[in-house]
C-alpha cells in the first residue's frame, strides 16, 4: 500500500494533544476516563485529523489552529465507534485490535464514554487558542462540526445503516447513507480545515467540498469491501461482519468487482475535483489513492 507523506507526524501530532487534553481532566470516575483513554487513544490511523492536516497545510492554515480541528474530529469520530460497536448496533467485539470498549469494560460505561467524548469534541473547538485571524471562525467551526456529526450527518447515516439492515435498498439510498455515516465527517475534516486560513475563495471551497464528498464516499465503499477481502488481523476488526449481520452495502448490491469499479470511479472524480485548485493538491490526490487501495 502506498504511504501517505507525514502520516506519522501529524498522527503523532493529534496524538499527543489528545492525551494532553486527557490528562487535564479531573479523575471525577477513574473507570469512565480509562474508558475514554482506551477508545481513543489505542490504535486507529487518524484518517480524519490526517485529511485536516494536510488539507492545512496545503492552503496555508498555522498548524496550531488545525490541532483543535484534528482533535475534535477524532473524538467523534471515537465516540461513533464506540457506539457502532454496540450490541444495540453492530455487536462486534473487536476494534483496533483490542477487545472492544463495551467489552473491556461494560455497555454503561462504553455509552458514557461516548457520549463523553461527543461533548469533548465541542469543549475542544469552544476552548482551543486558535490565531487572532480565526477567532470569528469559532462558531463556523462548530456548526460544520455539528452537521457533520448529528442528525444531518454520521448519526442520521447510522440510523439509516439500521432501517437497511437485512434490506433491499436502492444504490441510490446506500449511496446517500454513506455519504452521511462517514462521508460527512471526511468531508468536514477538509472544510474545517479550509476555513482555518484566511486565503480560500468560496470557489476553491467549492471544489474541496465536491472532492472531500467524493473520497468521503469512497472511504466507505473501500470500507465494505476489505470487510470481506481483508483479515480480522489485518483489519483489526471482525472480517466479515457486514455479511454476517445482512448489512446493505456496496459488495452487497454490486458485487466486489461492481464495487472497487465504483471506489475507482468515485478517486477519478476526485482527482478532477482537484485540478481547478490553485494549490500543490498533491498531498490529496495522495490521499485519494491511499484509501481506494488499502487493506485495512
Ligand atoms: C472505521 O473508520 C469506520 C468507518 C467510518 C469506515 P476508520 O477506518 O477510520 O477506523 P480507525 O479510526 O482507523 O480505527
Ligand atoms: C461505521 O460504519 C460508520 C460509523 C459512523 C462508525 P461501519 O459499521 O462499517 O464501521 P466498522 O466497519 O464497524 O468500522
Ligand atoms: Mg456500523
Ligand atoms: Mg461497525
Ligand atoms: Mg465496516
Amino acid at each position: 500500500m502506498s504511504q501517505l507523506p507525514q502520516l506519522e507526524a501529524y498522527q503523532q501530532r493529534v496524538n499527543n494533544f489528545l492525551s494532553e487534553k486527557l490528562k487535564q481532566l479531573p479523575c471525577n470516575d477513574p473507570k469512565l476516563l480509562e474508558a475514554m483513554n482506551y477508545g481513543l487513544l489505542i490504535g486507529g490511523k487518524r484518517m480524519r485529523p490526517y485529511l485536516a492536516y494536510t488539507t492545512g497545510a496545503m492552503v496555508g492554515a498555522d498548524l496550531n489552529d488545525i490541532d483543535g480541528v484534528a482533535a475534535a474530529l477524532e473524538c467523534i469520530h471515537a465516540y461513533s465507534l464506540l457506539h457502532d460497536d454496540l450490541p444495540a448496533m453492530d455487536d462486534d467485539d473487536l476494534r483496533r485490535g483490542k477487545p472492544t470498549c463495551h467489552k473491556a469494560f461494560d455497555e454503561a460505561t462504553a455509552i458514557l464514554a461516548g457520549d463523553s467524548l461527543q461533548t469533548l469534541a465541542f469543549d475542544i473547538l469552544s476552548n482551543h487558542t486558535f490565531s487572532a485571524s480565526l477567532q470569528n471562525k469559532r462558531i463556523l467551526l462548530v456548526q460544520q462540526l455539528v452537521t457533520a456529526s448529528g442528525y444531518q450527518g454520521m448519526c442520521g447515516g447510522q440510523a439509516l445503516d439500521l432501517a437497511a439492515t437485512n434490506q433491499s435498498i436502492s444504490l441510490e439510498a446506500l449511496q446517500s447513507l454513506h455519504s452521511l455515516k462517514t462521508g460527512a465527517l471526511l468531508e468536514a475534516s477538509v472544510l474545517m480545515a479550509a476555513e482555518c486560513s484566511t486565503n480560500v475563495t468560496s470557489e476553491q471551497k467549492v471544489a474541496l467540498k465536491k472532492f472531500a464528498q467524493l473520497v468521503g464516499l469512497a472511504y466507505q465503499v473501500r470500507d465494505d469491501i476489505i470487510d470481506i477481502t481483508s483479515s480480522e488481523e489485518e483489519l483489526g476488526k471482525p472480517a466479515g461482519s457486514d455479511v454476517a449481520a445482512n448489512k446493505s452495502t456496496y459488495p452487497a448490491l454490486l458485487g466486489l468487482q461492481g464495487a472497487q469499479q465504483k471506489a475507482d470511479d468515485l478517486y477519478h472524480e476526485a482527482l478532477q475535483a482537484l485540478s481547478t485548485l490553485p494549490y500543490n493538491t498533491q498531498c490529496l490526490a495522495d490521499f485519494a489513492t491511499f484509501i481506494v487501495k488499502r487493506t485495512s
